[in-house]
């Protein structure tokens, strides 16, 4: 079998935190125990509210940032074992796409010199064909290849966003992870760059790990779904068993609070409340202070992620997923098929518009 294209087990990474006179106030467990397995040429998103660790966990799986403990390993290999030029010459095939197009792109390069860099870094074509590269990269991304003469300010933030991407693609990674890509985006430019980004996935044979908080992004998207709640993963499976049957508590109350679904009152209430301080995280079931559902179990033992079901690939970190109200499960399985069909009509509107 080959080993999957990304695994993490059990990784773990705080970061100090310190009052305004410098003293240590403990640790914020950004990341918190996760383990996950992205097989080739699939999209996994990584979804949850704001502070619930997406973005470090993003930079862990790139290794931009280190593990305080766990395992990483990319194809199979633990890139800590590798030496320093292994290690570099491994970069290529990883590459981050931000959410800030503005903030990404150096205002004093040209495209073609933006484009170029990761190309001239990894000695990826020689200097005479660089030019053609470049040409062939923008116009991959759906931009005339004259615009490479340009600079960055003269772009609307879609195009900013395809160039960025460009540049992702230049070192012909295996493995991108877009952090909130789209979510700088005006609505109707959100859905020509995913729909780029879907294309690029697809005809490259990309793996893509997609950290978003707008679960209309990840539905039209993502082969599988992993929900994040304070720095642990509370559910995971493939996205339409996530979206169409979840199990736990959050992942009902996120897809209820998705805006303009006609939500239950009671799963949109459930959202309003504060996330605890990481710091500080309640016991047992994290989301238990949360929960309408939580007992007295949820407060005494950490729920393990677990599989209920018959097929082993939906699981769960919920001690009451086989007895949580059948009604309100069976409403959101129904909220989600309606969900997913306006979204895709959304989508390909979009498409033939572009
Ligand atoms: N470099 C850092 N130093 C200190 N704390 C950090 C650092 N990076 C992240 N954190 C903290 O770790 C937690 C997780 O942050 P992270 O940025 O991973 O969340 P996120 O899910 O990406 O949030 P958002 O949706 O707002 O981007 C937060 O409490 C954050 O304040
Ligand atoms: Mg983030």
């Amino acid at each position: 079998m080959t080993a999957p294209m990304l695994e993490l087990r059990d990784v773990a990474r705080a970061f100090p935190v310190r009052d305004a006179l410098g003293r240590s106030k403990g640790a914020v467990r950004a990341v918190d125990g996760v383990s996950l397995s992205v097989p080739r040429g699939s999209v996994l998103a990584i979804v949850g509210e704001s502070g619930c660790g997406k973005s470090t966990l993003g930079r862990l799986a790139l290794r931009l940032i280190e593990p305080d403990s766990g395992a990483i390993l990319f194809e199979g290999e633990d890139l800590r074992s590798l030496s320093p030029a292994a290690l570099r010459a491994r970069r290529r095939d990883m590459q981050l796409i931000f959410q800030d197009p503005f903030a990404s792109l150096d205002p004093r390069m040209t495209v073609e010199q933006a484009v170029a860099e990761p190309l001239r870094l990894h000695g990826i074509v020689p200097r005479s064909g660089e030019r053609d590269r470049v040409a062939e990269l923008l116009s991959r991304v759906g931009l005339r290849p004259e615009l490479a003469r340009r600079w960055p300010h003269e772009f609307s933030g879609g195009q900013r966003q395809r160039i960025a991407i460009a540049r992702a693609l230049a070192s012909g990674p295996k493995l991108i992870v877009g952090d909130e890509p789209v979510s700088a985006l005006d609505v109707s430019v959100q859905a020509q760059v995913i729909n780029l980004l879907q294309d690029l996935i697809r005809e490259l044979g990309l793996t893509f790990v997609l950290i978003s908080h707008d679960l209309g992004v990840v539905r039209h998207i993502a082969d599988r779904v992993a929900v994040m709640y304070l720095g642990r993963i509370v559910e995971e499976g493939p996205a339409a068993e996530v979206f169409g049957n979840p199990k736990h508590p959050y992942t009902r109350a996120l897809l209820a609070a998705v805006p303009g679904q006609g939500h239950t009152r009671g799963a949109a209430a459930l959202l309003e409340g504060d996330v605890p301080s990481p710091i500080n995280p309640p016991s047992g079931c994290r989301f238990r202070t949360r929960c309408p559902h939580a007992e007295a179990i949820c407060a005494a033992e950490i729920p393990p992620l677990a599989d209920h079901g018959p097929k082993g690939d939906h699981i769960a970190a919920c001690h009451l997923q086989d007895r949580l109200p059948p009604a309100a499960a069976r409403h959101e399985r129904d909220a989600g098929g309606e969900r997913l069909k306006r979204l895709q009509a959304f989508f390909s509107d979009q498409r033939t518009g572009e």
